[in-house]
C-alpha cells in the first residue's frame, strides 16, 4: 500500500522501548497515528511524542479494542509482558491481548497487521539462541505463537518479525533478515526493528511473511535482500 495522509495507523505498545521508536518514525511521516496505552498516565506523553491521537486501551478489554480499531488501515503491535507478568499473570498480552487486537482489526477490515514477535516462537529450534529462548521464556513464546497463528488466519495482509535479543543501540539499517526458522541468531537494536516495523506495510517483499531479524554480519550470506519502503 502507499503511505499518504489519509492512511491511519494504530500503534499498540507505543510507550514501550521498541514502540516509542516506531512512534518517533511515524510522527515524521504523513501518516495519521493513533497510539494506545493501557495506562491513563501515559496519554500525554504519547501526544507529546507525536501521536495525532492517544487512547487508553487495555488489550484485554474487547470493547476498548473495538473502539481503538475503528477507522484504522494499519495495525502495528510491539506489545509485550513485564517479567512479573510472565511469571504471575493468568493471561499474557503477547497472546490474548494481541489476539483481541487482531480479531477486532479483521472485523473492521484493517488492511495490514505488523507484529513484533520473537526468535524461538512456533517451536523454532533452528539455532542455539532460539533453543535458549524456548527454555527461558517458553510461556511467552507459546503466547506469541497463538497470536502469530491468529494473524495468519485473519485474512489480513501481515508481516511478523522475530528479532533476536533486543538492544538499545542506534539504527544501522544493516540487519540480516530471513524466512522464519532459518537459523539466524544474534542481537538487534530496537531502533533497527522499529525501522522495519514502520516500513513493512509499504514493502511488497514483506507481505505475508514471518521474518527472523538480527544484526550478525557473520550471517550475511543467509540474509535476504528486501527493498524496504519507508513512509
Ligand atoms: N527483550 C528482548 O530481548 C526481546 C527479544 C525478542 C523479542 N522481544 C519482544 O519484542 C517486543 C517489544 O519489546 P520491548 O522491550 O521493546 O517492549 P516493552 O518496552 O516491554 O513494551 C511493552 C509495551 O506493551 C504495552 N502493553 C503491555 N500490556 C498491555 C495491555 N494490556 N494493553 C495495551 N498495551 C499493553 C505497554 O504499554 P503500556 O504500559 O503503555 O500499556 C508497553 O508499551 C515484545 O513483544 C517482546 O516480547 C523482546
Amino acid at each position: 500500500m502507499d503511505a499518504d495522509d489519509d492512511t491511519t495507523v494504530l500503534l499498540a505498545g507505543a510507550s514501550g522501548d521498541t514502540g516509542r521508536r516506531v512512534l518517533y518514525l511515524l510522527a515524521r511521516s504523513d501518516l495519521d497515528v493513533r497510539a494506545i496505552t493501557s495506562s491513563p498516565g501515559k496519554v500525554d506523553r504519547l501526544e507529546r511524542a507525536g501521536a495525532d491521537e492517544a487512547l487508553v486501551c487495555d488489550l484485554f478489554d474487547r470493547s476498548d479494542v473495538q473502539r481503538a480499531v475503528e477507522g484504522i488501515d494499519i495495525v502495528l503491535t510491539t506489545v509485550g509482558s513485564t517479567p512479573q507478568e510472565v511469571f504471575l499473570a493468568d493471561e499474557l498480552v503477547d497472546g490474548t491481548g494481541n489476539i483481541n487486537l487482531v480479531e477486532s482489526a479483521a472485523d473492521v477490515g484493517v488492511e495490514t497487521i505488523v507484529m513484533e514477535s520473537s526468535l524461538g516462537v512456533g517451536g523454532d529450534r533452528a539455532s542455539p539462541m532460539a533453543r535458549f529462548f524456548g527454555l527461558a521464556i517458553g510461556r511467552v513464546l507459546d503466547a506469541k505463537t497463538d497470536a502469530e497463528r491468529a494473524i495468519r488466519e485473519s485474512g489480513t495482509d501481515y508481516t511478523i518479525f522475530r528479532p533476536g535479543v533486543l538492544t538499545a543501540g542506534a539504527a544501522t539499517d544493516d540487519v540480516q533478515v530471513a524466512s522464519a526458522e532459518s537459523g539466524l541468531w544474534g542481537a538487534v537494536s530496537r531502533a533497527d526493528v522499529a525501522r522495519l516495523v514502520t516500513a513493512a506495510p509499504f514493502t511488497t517483499g514483506a507481505r505475508d511473511r514471518t521474518l527472523d531479524v538480527v544484526r550478525n554480519p557473520l550471517l550475511r550470506d543467509r540474509s535476504e535482500r528486501i527493498d524496504w519502503q519507508h513512509p
